[in-house]
C-alpha cells in the first residue's frame, strides 16, 4: 500500500502573487472548483490580512469548498491569524499556514529580530492558530538559506505548540535538487518530535529547479508538496502540480507515495487558469503545452502508431487532452448553457449577468456553430470581469486597413450614460484601436503586455486578447474576446481601464511590510 502524497495548491495565493495575475473573486472562486473537481488535497485560497478584497475571497470559498481542505495564510501575528481564522469560518476544513522568516539575512535585514524573537513569534502564532481550528501548518520562511540547527530548534517548538504540517519553503529558488533532498531527510531525522507532523515543501523555481527540488524532498520523506497549476507564482513562480502528479504517477517504479488527483482535470484546470490570469501557456510545456503529445518526426509518428509507447510516457487522455469536447450549437437553449457553464464551476450572481452572457453566447453561435468547452470559459471570464467594473463600455469600432494606407480606428465608449468618440491613426489596427481608446479614457497608463490567443481551433476561433496595464507601479490586466480579434483588443483595453477607474488591484502579501 503506497503511502499518502498530499498535494496543497497554492495558485490562489502564491500564484496570484505573479505580476500580473491578480483574480477577482469570482475567478478565484472558478478555480477553488476547479481544484476541488480535481481533488486537490488543499487549496490556500488566500491570504485574508493582505486586503479586505482577499479576506472575502478566503470567506467566499471557505463556504462552498466541500471536498478539500481550504487554507488562509497568516504571518506570525495575533492580527493576521486572527482575520485567517475569522475567513475560514464557515469551512468544515480549514487550515491556518503560518510563517515567520527563518534565515539569518531575513530575520537581521527584513524583521529586525533575534532568534529567541522569531521562535517566541512562531509558538505564539501556532497556538493561537490552533484556538480556531485543529489543522495548523507552519512554514520557515526561507528555510532553503536557513541554519541548519535553528531550523531543528523552532520546528522542534512549533510542534510542541500544535503544528501539524511543517513546510520547508525554498522562498528565493536557491536550492539544487541532491541538498534539498538531504535537508528534508536530515530535518526529519533530527528532531526528536518530527514523526508527529507531516513534513512539506514550497519550492520557487528561480533556478528553473522547483519541481527537481520537490520530487527530490519526496523521494526524502516530505508527504505534502505545495505547487500551483501552470507553475504560477511569484517571479518564476512555483513547482508546477501537473508536473509534480504526473512525475510521481508516471514513475510509480521509484516513489513509494501517490497523489489522489484526478489527472484527467489537468488540462481543464491548466486552461481555466491561462484563461482568467491571461498567461499563455508555452506550446512545449510539461503535460499542459499544446505540443506535449504532438510527434513532428516521421520516425516518431510511425512509431506512435505502431505502439504509443515507443514515444510517449503518459496518454494524453489521462491528462485530460481531448476534454474540449463540443458542446453546445445555436439551438442550444439557456438551461443548457447555464447547466453547462455550472460543470465547468461557473455560476451566475444574477439574471442580468447571465442574459446577457446568454445573449453573447447566440451571437459567437450565429457565426462559430460549435462552441467547446473552452469558448464558455473564455465567455464568462469577459461576463465576470465585465460585471464588477462597467463604468466605460465599448459602443461601436470601426477599423479601417487596406496595403499601401495608414491603418485607423473610431471608437464609441460609453462614460456616465454619455457617448464619447475617438478617431486615430496607428501602426495597424489595433494601435490604432489603442490609440483612440487612450484618447477618450485618458487612463495615462503604460501598456506592458498585448496578447492574442485562438481560443479553439480553426479560423472561425475567438480571438482572446489579454492587455497588461500599469499605473503607479501598479498592474491592470485585461481580458476580451470576440470572434473579430481587433474587438477582442478593445474590449481588453477597456476591461483594464476599467480596472484602473475602479481602483481593482489586489495588494500583493510581500507588499505588506512587518512580519
Ligand atoms: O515562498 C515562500 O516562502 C512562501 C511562504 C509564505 C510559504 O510563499
Ligand atoms: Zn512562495
Amino acid at each position: 500500500m503506497k503511502e499518502k502524497l498530499v498535494i496543497f495548491d497554492t495558485t490562489l495565493r502564491d500564484g496570484e502573487q505573479s505580476p500580473g495575475a491578480s483574480m477577482t473573486q469570482e475567478e478565484k472562486i472558478r478555480i477553488a472548483r476547479q481544484l476541488e473537481k480535481m481533488k486537490v488535497d488543499v487549496i490556500e485560497a488566500g491570504f485574508p490580512a493582505a486586503s479586505p478584497g482577499d479576506f472575502s475571497s478566503v470567506n467566499a470559498i471557505a463556504g462552498l469548498i466541500k471536498d478539500s481542505i481550504v487554507c488562509g495564510l497568516a504571518r506570525a501575528n495575533p492580527d493576521d491569524v486572527g482575520k485567517a481564522g475569522e475567513a475560514l469560518k464557515k469551512s468544515d476544513s480549514s487550515r491556518i499556514h503560518t510563517f515567520i522568516a527563518t534565515s539569518p539575512i531575513h530575520m537581521k535585514s527584513k524583521l529586525r529580530m533575534s532568534s529567541d524573537q522569531v521562535v517566541e513569534h512562531a509558538v505564539a502564532a501556532v497556538t493561537q492558530a490552533r484556538q480556531y481550528t485543529d489543522d495548523v501548518e507552519f512554514s520557515p520562511e526561507d528555510a532553503g538559506r536557513s541554519e541548519f540547527d535553528f531550523l531543528c530548534h523552532i520546528i522542534e517548538k512549533v510542534i510542541n505548540a500544535g503544528a501539524n504540517t511543517i513546510n520547508i519553503p525554498d522562498t528565493v529558488g536557491y536550492n539544487l535538487p541532491g541538498q534539498f533532498g538531504s535537508l528534508i531527510q536530515r530535518l526529519i531525522e533530527a528532531i526528536p518530535n518530527s514523526d508527529k507532523v507531516i513534513f512539506s515543501v514550497h519550492c520557487h523555481n528561480d533556478l528553473g529547479l522547483a519541481v527537481a527540488n520537490s520530487l527530490s524532498a519526496v523521494m526524502a520523506g516530505a508527504r505534502q508538496v505545495e505547487c500551483t497549476i501552470n507553475g504560477l507564482g511569484e517571479r518564476a513562480g512555483n513547482a508546477s502540480l501537473e508536473e509534480i502528479v504526473m512525475a510521481v504517477r508516471t514513475r510509480q517504479d521509484e516513489f513509494n507515495c501517490d497523489t489522489g488527483i484526478d489527472t484527467t482535470q489537468i488540462v481543464p484546470a491548466s486552461r481555466l487558469v491561462s484563461n482568467i490570469t491571461g498567461f499563455p501557456v508555452q506550446p512545449n510545456k510539461a503535460v499542459v503545452g499544446a505540443n506535449a503529445f504532438a510527434h513532428e518526426a516521421g520516425i516518431h509518428q510511425d512509431g506512435v502508431i505502431k505502439a504509443r509507447e515507443t514515444y510517449e510516457i503518459m496518454s494524453a487522455e489521462d491528462v485530460g487532452w481531448g476534454s474540449n469536447r463540443m458542446v453546445l450549437g445555436k439551438h442550444s437553449g439557456r438551461h443548457a448553457f447555464v447547466d453547462r457553464l455550472k460543470d465547468l464551476g461557473f455560476e451566475f450572481s444574477s439574471d442580468d449577468e447571465m442574459n446577457d452572457a446568454f445573449r453573447r453566447f447566440k451571437k459567437i453561435a450565429d457565426s462559430k456553430h460549435e462552441i467547446f468547452d473552452d469558448d464558455l470559459q473564455a465567455l464568462v471570464t469577459e461576463t465576470g470581469n465585465r460585471a464588477e467594473n462597467d463604468h466605460f463600455t465599448l459602443k461601436h469600432l470601426k477599423t479601417s486597413s487596406e496595403t499601401g494606407t495608414i491603418p485607423s480606428s473610431r471608437v464609441v465608449i460609453e462614460i456616465d450614460d454619455k457617448e464619447v468618440a475617438s478617431e486615430q491613426s496607428g501602426n495597424g489596427a489595433v494601435d490604432a484601436t489603442f490609440k483612440a481608446i487612450e484618447d477618450v479614457l485618458s487612463t495615462k497608463s503604460t501598456l506592458q503586455l498585448f496578447s492574442v490567443n485562438s481560443v479553439t481551433g480553426g479560423t472561425d476561433a475567438q480571438g482572446e486578447v489579454s492587455v497588461r496595464l500599469e499605473k503607479n507601479g501598479e498592474i491592470y490586466n485585461g481580458h476580451g474576446t470576440d470572434l473579430d480579434i481587433v474587438i477582442a483588443s478593445a474590449r481588453a483595453y477597456i476591461n483594464a481601464a476599467n480596472k484602473i477607474y475602479s481602483q481593482e488591484a489586489r495588494i500583493h502579501p510581500q507588499r505588506v511590510s512587518g512580519i
